[in-house]
């Protein structure tokens, strides 16, 4: 009798522990806003990682347009009489082909191009095929004519056009055709359709409904994704391609400007980086340059955050010193920073603000950051850095510097770089974290204890790492998780994109990824919809958010943060419950007079950690959404398990 006695009061009281342990109340002082969230809090960082850029965002279809690949016709099929020549037009890219009648009527010339893993067009929509071409000098009559054709997957002629090339001269030809059915592996074919010879090059072909419509374009559905996340910063060219393999394959931005014909070759830092993902054919066009990288951040609304290199190519893939600029010998490299300067901001009377103002663009685009150098370490950084910094700061003083504290989350190069970045003063320090999720969910108050003094925090790439590298459910859930960290610390984290941004399918290096696409589709990543639910709530000010005396940084498995949006005069609250069962969560406004106030709730959650959307299943896991009505200045919210979820409450 005693012994059930003492079992049944064991069990109460399990069960009391247990019922104050589910139950978790929040204070969340809404009399005195605290730090302001910055307009860059939640950005993109942009790289031509995995054909993010030529083969992805960028709207070419063509794959080696100007036969500037060292395999000059990689890309193409040539049959009949087809020569490669190097004394074109454009002279930074010198190379095009001669096609030549073969001489029978039965026999013929041609061309082929097999895209980026396929030439993909969509039912009724328009393409624009374009060509800068000329009848060679020899030529009697000076009319020659091709046929273009778009070719199914099952050879089948799905549309076709023709030319006629009328000029001696290079001149530049169009010509729109529609597709009258969908196919994801169709190819471009010319044939030359007349009895002499021509000269064809930049060979050219987009879809006509880019991105705001523009000729040289982005991929609607990819820039509108970007464009839906409500960045409030724009991170570009990278990522390690600033530095290039190689200093000579550093990605350099004065050849990505002026017009796109003449815009060289340059090779792409990630064609040989991983074996087993290997593309011999993973070039960077600079057809999306810097003029259209701010014109992007224009349109998204997003502060343009270019970095630039430091002298340094990639440390990761080079040993010391033939891989380095002397620190003596960087000019060239300074006056590429500070060009860059001129070329966004300067107006048209100086010489890189008229490359600009010519280009379309007569504005400034007010560019108020600069990064200089990636993902650098050891010494051999600051000293760089550090002549940089001084003619920027003497040039442009209200320009602020990003600098960089190495590849790692913490360790010896993070350890040895951050105080060299406050000896120099720059304005923000770029890290980086790509961990699993033990870090997230151990990283909580990772911020709290950061000297205020010192420069800002930039978190210019990070993601979740889980084992299997998925962008599953999990992996979002540890960034919700973190993220609430960074909002609390909005003080000092000034900055933070997830990275990398974009993904191909059937041509990625690295993943996970926030949005992966092929030619014909995209789909957003889990993660994704978290950087969205923070970029559209990103609030104006922080809130105290306590639970007890601490805030919640992991405690019991939540972690939370608390907003207001002066402007929009409301109250937003962000928790993450990371353990496998519910919690019940008492949230209390000191403060907030009890009224009645409607409140939205926005959550996440998956029946399955491991879930991920998919080009096939692109909704599986998204954020829903449900009204709710506050009453008094309390509030009662069940999280379920592994979850998260914002709360939007109208003030
Ligand atoms: O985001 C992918 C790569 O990760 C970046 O290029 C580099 O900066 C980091 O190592």
């Amino acid at each position: 009798m005693r012994k059930t006695t003492l079992l049944a009061l064991g069990l109460l009281l399990t069960g009391i522990v247990k019922m104050a342990d589910a139950q978790t109340t929040i204070t969340v002082d809404t009399r005195k806003p605290g730090a302001p969230i910055q307009p860059t809090m939640y950005g993109i960082f942009f790289e031509d990682i995995n054909y993010g850029a030529d083969g992805g965002l960028y709207a070419e279809m063509i794959k080696n347009r100007s036969f500037e690949f060292p395999q000059r016709l990689m890309g193409w099929n040539s049959f009949g009489l087809v020569e490669v020549r190097n004394d074109g037009p454009f002279e930074r890219n010198p190379h095009y082909v001669r096609l030549t009648w073969p001489g029978h009527d039965h026999k013929h010339t041609g061309l082929e191009n097999e895209g980026f893993f396929g030439v993909s067009v969509k039912h009724d929509e328009t393409y624009r095929f374009s060509v800068w071409a000329r009848t060679p000098a020899m030529a009697s009559n000076n009319r020659e004519s091709i046929r273009i054709e778009l070719v199914g997957a099952d050879s089948e002629v799905l549309t076709r056009a023709n030319l006629t090339i009328d000029s001696k001269e290079w001149k530049k030809y169009q010509v729109e055709m529609k597709a009258p059915r969908t196919d994801a592996k169709a190819r471009l074919r010319l044939f030359l359709t007349s009895k002499g010879s021509l000269d064809l090059e930049h060979i050219s072909l987009f879809p006509t409904d880019t991105w705001k419509q523009r000729e040289n374009g982005l991929r609607k559905d990819l820039a509108q994704a970007l464009y839906e996340l409500k960045p409030g910063v724009f991170r570009f060219p990278g990522g390690c391609i600033v530095e290039g393999t190689d200093l000579k394959t550093r990605y350099d931005w004065k050849k990505s400007v002026g017009p796109v014909e003449n815009r060289p070759l340059n090779e792409n830092r990630w064609q040989y980086t991983f074996p087993h993902r290997f593309f011999p054919d993973y070039y960077q066009s600079y057809g999306m340059g810097f003029y259209e990288y701010f014109l992007l951040s224009e349109d998204l609304g997003a502060e343009p955050l270019p970095i630039v290199s430091v002298g340094l190519a990639c440390q990761f893939q080079n040993g010391c010193c033939e891989a380095h600029v002397a620190v003596g010998e960087l000019q060239d490299y300074i006056q590429d920073a500070l060009d860059l300067i001129e070329f966004a901001n300067g107006d048209a009377s100086t010489k890189w603000g008229k490359v600009r103002a010519d280009m379309g663009h007569p504005a400034p685009f007010n560019l108020k950051f600069i990064g200089v150098g990636n993902e650098q370490w050891g010494p051999e950084y600051p000293e760089r850095l550090e002549p940089f910094m001084k003619a920027i700061r003497a040039k442009y003083p209200t320009i602020r510097i990003i600098g960089s504290s190495g590849p790692g989350s913490e360790g010896k190069d993070f350890d040895f770089l951050w105080p060299e970045m406050k000896r120099l003063k720059v304005d923000l320090v770029d890290e980086h974290f790509y961990r699993p999720e033990s870090w997230f969910l151990a990283q909580g108050a990772r911020y709290d204890n950061y000297d205020r003094k010192g420069p800002k925090v930039f978190a210019g790439e990070y993601a979740c790492h889980p084992k299997n590298r998925k962008n599953n459910f999990e992996s979002a859930l540890m960034e919700a998780a973190f993220m609430t960290g960074l909002e609390r610390n909005a003080d000092i984290v000034h900055m933070a994109t997830y990275a990398p941004l974009f993904a191909h399918v059937e041509g990625w290096q690295w993943r996970p990824d926030l949005i992966w696409f092929d030619n014909l589709r995209s789909v957003k990543s889990i993660n994704y919809y978290v950087q969205q639910l923070y970029g559209h709530y990103p609030g104006t000010h922080v809130l105290k958010t306590l639970s007890g005396k601490l805030p919640l940084t992991g405690q019991n498995g939540l972690f939370a943060s608390s907003v207001l949006d002066k402007t929009k005069n409301k109250l937003i609250l962000k928790i993450a419950n990371t353990n496998d069962t519910a919690r019940t969560v008492n949230y209390i406004f000191t403060g907030l007079k009890a009224a009645e106030r409607p409140a939205t709730c926005i959550r996440m959650t998956s029946p399955d950690l491991d879930w991920e959307n998919t080009l096939d299943e692109p909704a599986k896991v998204i954020p829903v959404e449900k009204a709710l009505k506050m009453t008094g200045n309390t509030f009662q919210t069940e999280l379920p398990a592994q979850s998260f979820t914002v709360i939007i409450i109208d003030l």
